[in-house]
């Protein structure tokens, strides 16, 4: 007997140190398996705490072996039953085995399963708990062991056939059984049977396992004594051939393919790590409309299911083990455990996962700065290829690593010692590799890293800078980390034209919670669809790429200040593209494919719509896109992704909630909140609207619009019925939706127990977010005779509940400067003078209660004739103000500049004023990552030298550190300073900007 063993269980998060004893005699609550108790907090997702999961379970009858599976339980876990130590593992994400036939006896039984989540242990969001599913196994005679049936099918050119292993791992201490494996068709007709425990034989013509038809058989394995059955697996198996090559790239069935793949960690955005196949199941489509074949499991093994639904969608799978080998990236990694356990872990990885039709490589590790660090990363590069290799003899699948390291020796070494090459970043040395590796196969394991925000548009275009005030990443391609490519087509193009590639896979699909590069919020801003499933314009510039479809995609929204210049992008894989202002044509503008997929205008704002139009070599139109104005929330609507759900307790419905305004155009920048209220046959699941900066619960039952929009995930409980799902807020009508729950056979061991949503207090669920705010100047340009302007703003919605504005005049850039002031400011006007010459934009910001802004709006401006301001020393004066040095520096996070080589590490200020009294000291701020190393700088006045310093300080991730310093002469008036910096190459260095003491 196999059956899920997800139901009854009780929980209770007590301190890290929490003893089984104590865990038995506390109160706990239900709890519904698979469980994440972090995502249950989103404002403290990484606590340090112990979860402890308890059930009582009966057996009916003497078994010879009883034993647990757990496909991942998040980590370092201690398994008891009826109060004694059965077993433990360590790594939370491979599958594992408690064996509990020597501790349970006949009747009532109780399992405990104390889970230990000591932070930080992981670079990312990694949820704690048992997050995917539980199984137990009951046996009384013969059995199939861990390896269960291993599956494989290599065509044999010279018979023109399939030839087929099935071997069995069976446990038995008699050898009392016989073994029927049966293979069937998709129709389920049967092409297959054999007798043998270990069989070889041979089949013609299957239907092939493809991406665009994935064919699968279903494989069933039985045991019986005698005439019953005594034990059963059934798994989808596929034919397929998948070869790499060091020429030509990747081979599926002998067609040339390329891997257009994306990385994704496993959590599922509200839902946490707690795997459902639904969630996948959608993320996955989602994925796939993007244009993607393939899915990096980064970096750590996927939920079964993930497996299951990759076979069935066409996705071909690079499964991925380990983040770390035995050199920790954080406090508590599996570091701590890697040398102990590897081997089983490996072993559970290899033996599950083995037979899936969609599995192409097995990449045993992602940057492992062991095989940079010494030559014992090469030991464990071959003990582990070694490891894959020893449960996977049949070579389903060849192995891997995602390393950047591979401009160093080491990380060549490992390289050649595995059958393919994944390269993270490093797209520059694909040439000169191929040429000094040739048999090497080369792929992108990592690339790209871009950021944005969904529906943020931080304006010009031509800035391009690391982070804004409102802790959003620019969509319109102008943010980047410090390794992103610089722009968002370099992989594609490089990739697409680099014959030998067998492909890559970008960083990321989608948001993931953690990682907020570059910042300090809640989810990453790499995917190309927020953690919703949310598309952001990047996603339409890879379809442009990736699919055959003809694709045009415009943005930004339309709804911005009145002469305000915007601009506006298209995504287009089309011949040529006319754009369109209220039926006037800004002209045509041809697109030249093979080196960009990004038309660009710049649009002087009027109320109206927008309209791209495609057209192909011969004239015709092939597809169009508009953004329309809109106004204020007037209703919204709300679209659940399906009709019915099975009353199974895991089938999902996702509901998108879309703000409309009185006329029905969708409100793309609303905020609106919206308080959810399910009754009948299911429950909350939770709801989330990809912005980072949200700290409401996702299991709450009042959320945000971000970007006009929501996503509500509702659950089915296992009872048929009908679910009620009410919407309503203080700005649209209240909007009611129904979905019917249908009869069905609910799996044994289902979780029944349906949690409740966390509660809102009704001043939150009352609270009106400000939506924009209009300015509306006299002018914009200013002069030494007419230094001063008034500007009208108005805050929309009228009934926003906190109207505050704050502004500030900053550069391009973001970054305050002394350009102007704003004198006075009324409840519905400001007058701004301008102090010195220049450009610079007006900025206005809305809270909403954060404690950053959330709504920007900004206007620009030019003053002129009044000469130029001078730089006060004595304030802290950003980096990223710089105003002379030898090329654009990079805008790097709080403000600063990245430090490159040669050509790039000067950092000069003109017009600096030290005074009369003048200064001696300065401190200056600076990271350089992941090393305490000194560094050198020379600081440069008026063109002379005026001292070498030596900067040093620990490494504090994204923390910029003071180092003071003195000079051997006081400087006083104005001079030109510059920081020429002297970094090592291989390591990155930010400049956060400097402060002088003034001599009092
Ligand atoms: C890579 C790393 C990923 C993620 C990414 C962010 O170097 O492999 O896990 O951290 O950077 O850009």
């Amino acid at each position: 007997m196999r059956q899920l063993f997800n139901d009854n269980w009780s929980f209770k998060k007590l301190g890290i140190d929490s003893t089984y004893d104590e865990a038995a005699n506390v109160e706990r609550q239900p709890v519904s398996i698979p469980h994440d108790w972090l995502i249950w907090q989103a404002k403290d997702l990484y606590e340090t705490s112990c979860g402890w999961y308890m059930k009582t379970f009966c057996l009916d009858e003497k078994y010879e072996a009883v034993n647990i599976f757990f496909e991942g339980v998040y980590m370092d876990c201690e398994v008891y039953i009826n109060s004694r130590l059965a077993g433990e593992w360590k790594y939370g994400y491979s599958s594992f085995y408690v064996d509990i036939s020597d501790f349970v006896r006949v009747g009532e039984n109780e399992i405990a399963v104390g889970v230990r989540h000591r932070s930080p242990n992981s670079r990312w969001y990694s949820g704690a708990g048992i997050f995917r599913d539980v199984y137990i196994h009951c046996h009384k005679g013969a059995r199939f062991g861990a390896g269960g049936v291993y599956f494989s099918a290599l065509f044999n050119e010279e018979n023109n056939a399939w030839d087929i292993n099935l071997i069995s791992d069976i446990v038995s201490r008699d050898n009392e059984y016989t073994v029927l494996h049966t293979l069937a068709d998709g129709l389920g007709d049967e092409v297959l049977r054999s007798e043998e425990a270990s069989a070889r034989v041979s089949l013609q013509n299957p239907a092939l396992w493809d991406m665009d038809s994935p064919h699968l058989y279903t494989l069933r394995s039985a045991l019986y004594t005698g005439s019953s059955k005594i034990d059963e697996i059934t798994q989808k198996v596929g034919f397929k051939t998948a070869v790499f090559t060091a020429d030509g790239g990747f081979f599926l069935n002998k067609k040339h393919v390329k891997l257009n793949g994306v990385c994704l960690h496993h959590d599922l955005g509200c839902l946490g790590a707690a795997f459902n196949k639904e969630a996948e199941h959608r993320r996955l489509l989602i994925m796939k409309e993007m244009g993607v074949n393939a899915v990096r499991t980064s970096h750590n093994m996927p939920a079964k299911g993930f497996m299951e639904l990759c076979d069935e969608l066409g996705i071909a799978v690079l499964s991925e083990a380990f983040d770390i080998w035995e050199l920790k990236k954080t406090d508590y990694d599996y570091a701590r455990f890697f040398k102990d356990w590897y081997k089983k872990d490996v072993k559970s990885w290899v033996e599950r996962d083995r037979n899936h039709a969609s599995l192409i490589m097995w990449s045993i590790g992602n940057e492992i700065y062991d095989t940079h660090a010494s030559p014992h990363g090469l030991e464990v590069t071959k003990l582990l290829r070694d490891e894959v290799r020893k449960y996977d003899y049949l070579r389903n699948a060849p192995v891997t690593i995602g390393s950047n390291y591979m401009e160093w020796d080491g990380a060549q070494k490992c390289a050649s010692e595995l059958d393919v090459s994944g390269y993270n970043y490093a797209e520059r040395l694909y040439e000169a590799h191929h040429e000094k590796f040739p048999g090497h196969k080369i792929y992108g394991s990592e690339t790209a890293s871009r950021v944005q925000s969904r529906s943020v548009y931080h304006f010009p275009k031509s800035a391009v800078y690391m982070t804004h005030d409102d802790l959003q990443c620019s969509s319109l391609g102008n943010c980047r980390s410090g390794y992103s490519d610089r722009t968002a087509e370099y992989n594609i193009i490089k990739d697409r034209d680099c014959r030998f590639s067998a492909g890559q896979f970008i960083w990321t699909g989608t948001d993931y919670i953690g990682e907020p590069t570059p910042y300090f919020t809640k989810n990453s801003y790499f995917g190309q669809v927020d953690t919703a499933g949310f598309p952001k314009d990047a996603f339409y510039l890879y379809q442009a790429a990736w699919t055959e479809k003809p694709v045009v995609h415009l943005f930004p929204y339309w709804d911005f200040n009145q002469g305000q210049i915007v601009d506006v992008t298209v995504y287009t894989n089309q011949y040529e593209v006319e754009l369109f202002l209220n039926g006037k044509s800004l002209g045509k503008k041809r697109t030249d494919l093979l080196l960009s997929y990004t038309l660009d205008w710049q649009v002087e704002f009027a109320e109206g719509t927008l309209e791209a139009v495609a057209y192909n070599e011969n004239g015709a139109e092939t597809c169009r896109d508009r953004q329309k104005s809109f106004s204020d929330t007037a209703f919204i609507r709300a679209e659940p992704n399906k009709k019915s759900l099975l009353a199974n307790g895991t089938d999902l419905v996702f509901i998108t909630v879309s703000a409309r305004d009185k006329d029905g155009n969708f409100v793309a920048n609303a905020r609106d909140r919206v308080n959810i209220e399910v009754s009948g046959a299911g429950i909350l699941e939770g709801a989330d609207n990809g912005d980072s900066t949200d700290y409401d619960e996702y299991k709450g039952d009042s959320r945000k619009l971000f970007g006009g929009l929501l996503l509500v995930a509702v659950r089915a409980g296992t009872v048929a019925g009908n679910i009620g799902i009410k919407l309503s807020g203080e700005t649209f009508a209240e909007e009611v939706i129904n979905v019917a729950v249908e009869e069905s056979k609910a799996a044994a061991g289902v979780s029944t127990y349906l949690p409740k949503p966390i509660i809102s207090s009704e001043e939150v669920k009352r609270e009106i977010p400000v939506r924009k705010i209009e300015l509306k100047p006299e002018r914009c340009e200013l002069t030494k005779e007419n230094p001063t302007v008034t500007v009208k703003f108005n805050v929309l919605p009228q009934n926003s509940t906190n109207k505050n504005i704050e502004w500030q005049i900053v550069t391009d850039s973001g970054i305050k400067t002394d350009l102007a002031v704003i004198e006075t400011a009324s409840a519905s006007k400001i007058i701004l003078t301008a102090k010195g010459d220049g450009n610079f934009r007006l900025r206005a910001a809305a809270n909403n209660g954060k404690p950053q802004p959330e709504v920007i709006s900004e206007l620009h401006f030019t003053a002129s004739g009044m000469g130029g301001v001078k730089i006060n020393p004595y304030k802290f004066m950003p980096a990223g103000l710089y105003n002379s040095g030898n090329e654009m520096l990079d805008c790097v996070a709080g403000k600063g500049v990245g430090i490159g080589m040669e050509g790039k590490n000067k950092v000069g200020f003109e017009n600096v004023d030290f005074g009369d009294s003048g200064s001696k000291n300065f401190a200056v701020k600076m990271i350089h990552w992941h090393t305490d190393e000194e560094v050198l700088f020379v600081l440069w006045v008026d063109g002379n030298d005026a001292g070498e310093f030596v900067y040093q300080a620990d490494f504090v991730w994204q923390t910029y550190m003071e180092n003071s310093f003195e000079l051997n002469e006081k400087l006083i008036g104005v001079h030109d300073v510059c920081f020429e910096f002297k970094k090592r190459r291989d390591t990155q260095l930010y400049f956060g900007g400097f402060v002088f003491s003034e001599i009092k």
